[in-house]
């Protein structure tokens, strides 16, 4: 039986695929990509059938989707991946044991590593909390921001729909400070990439007039902007833990 397959396609760099993505994408007979992952992989899709989910309704996509299984296998190019902020698990929900899942390189791994940095670190992160002001606003009980964060939080947000200041004001309320580092990380590995870190305090004047979060345009789609907010983004790292972990961890491996 045909498969689809829902392969994670990385951030944009078309290096960042798995091999795992790459060889069933070479397999496939039809590819589903939303834009701009149909121009990124032209190379790989050239040959195959090509189509944009985004323009299609649920139950017309699940018919296409059934013709094109009968011609062969499918691959849907699934930006990032499908652990966080993905539309696709209705469709891989439907097709049941006739779906599968690889995963890929999100957006929150690409971030940390054009930033260098790990996200949790002990003494300074004691947890890495992953949110979209979009959908905090689905649900009436939802806390704010202010309210989830706090010392030792690092904060991923996703599809930011917030002017900067405005954000940046309350992540300072919920952090009690002002000088906690953040970054803006927009469209990582590809055209046009462009990376600004600074505090709360000074962000919105670091950003400048670039419309990073497409507030200004007619654009309903969220900008390719992750945002990090947390002191693991700047913390001084020595090698204190690591030899914490040689001498109580590692050392005791194989000791049975
Ligand atoms: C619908 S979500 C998709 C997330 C995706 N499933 C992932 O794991 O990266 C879109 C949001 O992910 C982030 N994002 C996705 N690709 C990105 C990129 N190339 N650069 C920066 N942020 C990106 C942005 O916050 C964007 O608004």
């Amino acid at each position: 039986m045909n498969q689809v397959y829902f392969v994670g396609a990385g951030p944009g760099d078309p290096e960042l695929l798995t091999r795992r993505g790459a060889r069933l994408l070479a397999g496939c007979s039809t590819v589903y990509a939303p834009p701009p992952f149909g121009e990124i992989f032209a190379a790989d899709v050239a040959g195959k059938t090509l189509r944009n989910p985004f323009g299609y309704y649920f139950d017309p996509l699940l018919e296409q989707l059934r013709t094109d299984l009968a011609a062969g296998d499918v691959v849907f190019l699934i930006p990032g991946d499908l652990t966080f902020y993905a539309p696709f698990q209705a469709l891989v929900a439907e097709l049941g044991t006739q779906a599968e899942v690889i995963p890929g390189v999100g957006s929150a791994n690409a971030a940390a590593a054009r930033l260098k940095r790990t996200f949790d670190l002990p003494g300074v992160s004691s947890r890495t909390l992953l949110a979209s002001p979009r959908t905090l606003g689905d649900r009436g009980d939802a806390p704010r921001l202010a309210e989830m964060v706090g010392p030792g939080t690092t904060l991923l947000l996703y599809m930011n729909n917030r002017p900067l200041a405005e954000l940046a004001e309350e992540l300072a309320a919920g952090y009690g400070r002002d000088d906690v580092p953040i970054a803006l990380l927009h469209r990582l590995g590809l055209e046009g990439e462009r990376v600004v870190q600074a505090t709360l305090a000074s962000i919105a004047e670091a950003g400048g007039d670039f419309d990073w979060f497409n507030l200004e345009g007619n654009s309903k789609r969220p900008a390719l902007t992750l945002i990090v907010v947390g002191e693991a983004l700047t913390a001084e790292v020595d090698g204190g833990w690591w030899d914490y972990r040689r001498t109580h961890i590692w050392q005791q491996e194989g000791k049975g």
